[in-house]
């Protein structure tokens, strides 16, 4: 069994479909979220890790002297927890180069839109459905990404469309990304395991 923990700063409902595709579906047997991290203690993912009997922990930055003593944390709850694969699901934060490192190659991002496009710094949750209506692009997606050192840059693992229509607002464009989104991920995740085991 894949031990996964989940980054999130949000609602959480990326990690949501990722449990469930362990109880209910694709990951069943494969991986199993055994730690939730989240950088916001008003995150609704802290109350849904409560909620699955999953251990959580909540680290703000501000509680932390500076940024390497609060990654030290991470990677120290990571490592602690025996975590094999690193998802971020919503995570609002740049991961720190030592955990990079560590977890070379097993952090996985989803990102709102389809990378290259619309990616990189600043382009994350809402601004990039507004910047993806903007420009009057026909169609948008999810991908799912290896974490490196620049936003949003990492190789692709998958990504899926969906479709745009003239009407479209970007809450329009958000609620269709987010629930495409729930099934690519677990797909991704299991991509990945599938492929490291050869
Ligand atoms: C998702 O739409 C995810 O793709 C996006 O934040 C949302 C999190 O939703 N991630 C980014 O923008 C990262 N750059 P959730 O908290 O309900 O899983």
């Amino acid at each position: 069994m894949i031990r996964l923990a989940i980054l999130a700063s949000g609602n959480g409902s990326n990690m949501q479909a990722i449990v469930d595709a362990y109880k209910f579906g694709i990951l069943k047997s494969l991986a199993e979220v055994i730690l939730v991290i989240s950088n916001n203690a008003n995150a609704f993912v802290l109350e849904r890790a409560k909620r699955e009997n999953i251990k959580s922990v909540c680290m703000e930055r501000k509680s932390f002297k500076d940024d390497e003593s609060f990654n030290k944390n991470i990677l120290a709850e990571l490592q602690v927890a025996n975590i094999d694969l690193v998802c971020l699901a919503g995570y609002m934060r740049m991961v720190d180069k030592e955990i990079l490192k560590v977890y070379n190659g097993r952090i996985l991002n989803i990102h709102p839109a389809l990378l290259p496009k619309f990616g990189g710094e600043g382009m994350y949750g809402h601004f990039v459905h507004e910047a993806v209506v903007k420009s009057g692009e026909k169609k948008s997606g999810v991908t799912v990404h290896f974490v490196n050192e620049e936003y949003d840059a990492g190789k692709i693992i998958l990504q899926k469309e969906v479709k745009i229509f003239k009407d479209d607002t970007p809450e329009d464009v958000a609620r269709k990304v987010l629930e495409i989104g729930h099934k690519v991920y677990p797909q991704a995740i299991k991509r990945v395991i599938e492929e490291k085991r050869g």
